[in-house]
């Protein structure tokens, strides 16, 4: 492993000397992770692996307990079984031998409802077992809520009637999202966690922010000097934001029926990718600081009326169709979905940041499930050229383009217009591209990984606030509220699809299209 301050030669040994300092030499104090949710299916695909694999790289110190905690029944010895299959299946690093023996130690498991006082008197008892104080004299017990929100309230509560936080213990706490279902009920469930954690030991993750190609985001806006002076009303035209998916409910179509497309991703994933390319630069790469602009760019966002509304969003809902030449379902047909579920997959909209920066330039957001393809991209928009001096092919010239690729490509391209060889004054849209792949032919980490040793290393950067949380709840309120008003006619676009015919229309009536995340590259 690199260690801190390690200076490493740039590809080109261009005589730069990049300062690999920050992550790369951590080790984490000794420590307990408590999963409450430990025995479920978000524990063995995401938080198993993510251990396993911090593990192997070194970041753990060898003094750790996981703990899970959870209603099947089930002993050490079967919850070691337990993780070797999850990591079997869902690790992308070789388990098994002389190593997970090794690994197989740190866990143990106890099995207790969530309502049960006993299991919580066990938890104490097997924290006083397992984790020795640290130098503070302190323990350090991180509790990860891996469990369904409903579940929050009564474990947070039990975690303080059982002295799980008292003095000999530095708490930490790892919550998923949803924060709430609205703003209203986000609030009660921060009154709540805040009467027992303080704000700097809740770890709220939204796994997007732990993904290297959007925490690239900051680091390309403020670590180039020549984008950022473009970065605002005079040089943008329009900002696009999609994150597109192509599988549909999968085994969750009863979570997603309670939850629908805007509690899922939009709140939470597409709004937090709207503040990073927003935000004013922060005074210092903190994580208060950081989160303060990003804070104070969501406040901005335009609170739509109920007219805005139906002008300039749009819903939709998958019906059957064909992914990749294989027929699939529609939503409704979806296990654990009412036949005539009117919960929205997909959602468009056309937002305005009402600031100083942004006064009048769009941002068009799409999300959705069953779409075409997988694409999460940023695309930056451009104005046109002042002057037309190119004669008559000058109508086609393309404005200059920047698209971020989040995923499933990741990269950052640069859309221009070039001259055409030959002796016709034709501009011709070429692009300039940094793929993340072929620069950096590294193994990195994963978003849940990221996001677990930072909550290991008591950085908050990545996670979101609670007045973050709610300035979001502020934006889809509205929206949510004013859709159960008005029934809609769903379903109303096939599996494999780009969504709605409205999503189309709310681009094209201002003469734009959306991008379909293919070259922007065209043959003449
Ligand atoms: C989750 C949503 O937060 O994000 C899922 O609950 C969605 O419905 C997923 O599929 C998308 O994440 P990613 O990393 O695959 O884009």
């Amino acid at each position: 492993m690199l260690m801190q301050g390690t200076k490493v030669n740039p590809p080109e040994g261009e005589g730069v000397q990049l300062c690999l300092n920050d992550t790369l030499e951590f080790k984490t104090e000794p420590f307990a992770l408590v999963i409450f949710g430990g025995a479920g299916d978000y524990t063995r695909r995401m938080i198993v692996p993510s251990v396993y694999r911090l593990w192997q790289d070194g970041f753990l110190v060898s003094d750790f307990s996981v703990i899970g905690f959870g209603l099947p029944a089930m002993s050490d010895e079967g919850y070691r079984s337990y993780v070797l299959d999850s990591l079997q299946e869902f690790s992308e690093t070789p388990s098994g031998g002389e190593k997970w023996d090794e690994f197989s130690r740190h866990f143990s498991y106890i099995s207790a409802g969530f309502e049960n006082g006993e299991g919580y008197e066990t938890l104490y008892r097997r924290l006083g077992e397992v984790c020795a104080p640290g130098g503070s004299g302190r323990r350090e017990v991180i509790f990860y809520l891996a469990v369904p929100p409903g579940a929050a309230p009564v474990i947070i509560a039990n975690i303080a009637n059982h002295r799980l936080c008292d003095e000999s213990i530095e708490p930490k706490i790892i919550m998923e999202k949803p924060f709430g279902r609205d703003k209203a009920s986000a609030g009660v469930l921060n009154d709540l966690i805040l009467a027992v954690f303080r704000e700097s030991q809740i770890f709220r993750v939204d796994h997007y922010l732990g993904k290297e190609t959007v925490q690239n985001i900051r680091f390309f806006r403020f670590a180039n000097s020549i984008f950022e002076p473009l970065w605002d009303r005079k040089y943008i035209d329009h900002v696009e934001i999609t994150v597109a998916e192509r599988i549909g409910v999968e085994n969750r179509g009863a979570f997603y029926e309670e939850t629908g497309v805007v509690r899922d991703v939009v709140q939470n994933h597409l709004v937090q990718l709207v503040a990073l390319v927003a935000m004013e630069p922060p005074v210092r790469f903190e994580a208060d600081l950081i989160r303060d602009e990003k804070v104070k760019v969501l406040r901005a966002i335009r609170i739509m009326g109920k007219d805005d509304i139906d002008h300039l969003c749009v819903r939709g809902q998958y019906g059957p169709g064909e992914i990749g030449g294989v027929a699939v379902k529609g939503f409704r047909q979806e296990d654990q979905v009412a036949p005539g579920s009117n919960m929205p997959t997909f959602f468009a909209a056309k937002l305005h940041i009402d600031n100083w920066r942004w006064d009048g330039v769009p941002f068009f957001l799409r999300a959705g499930k069953r779409l075409d393809r997988r694409l999460t991209e940023i695309v930056v928009h451009f104005r046109q050229a002042p002057l037309k001096l190119f004669g008559r092919s000058c109508e086609k010239m393309k404005p200059n383009s920047l698209r971020l690729g989040v995923q499933p490509q990741e990269f950052i391209s640069l859309c221009m217009s070039v001259k055409y060889p030959g002796i016709g004054n034709t501009p011709y849209p070429v692009t300039m591209e940094f793929q993340y792949d072929n620069a950096f032919p590294v193994k990195r980490h994963s978003a849940h990984e990221r996001l677990l040793l930072d909550c290991l290393r008591g950085d908050l950067t990545l996670f979101a606030r609670q007045d973050g949380v709610e300035a979001a709840w502020s934006i889809v309120d509205p929206i949510i509220e004013r859709w159960q008003e008005i029934p809609p006619d769903f379903p109303d676009y096939p599996a494999g699809s780009w969504g709605p015919p409205g999503a189309e229309e709310l681009l094209r009536r201002e003469g734009r299209s959306w991008s379909t995340g293919t070259t922007t590259t065209v043959p003449l």
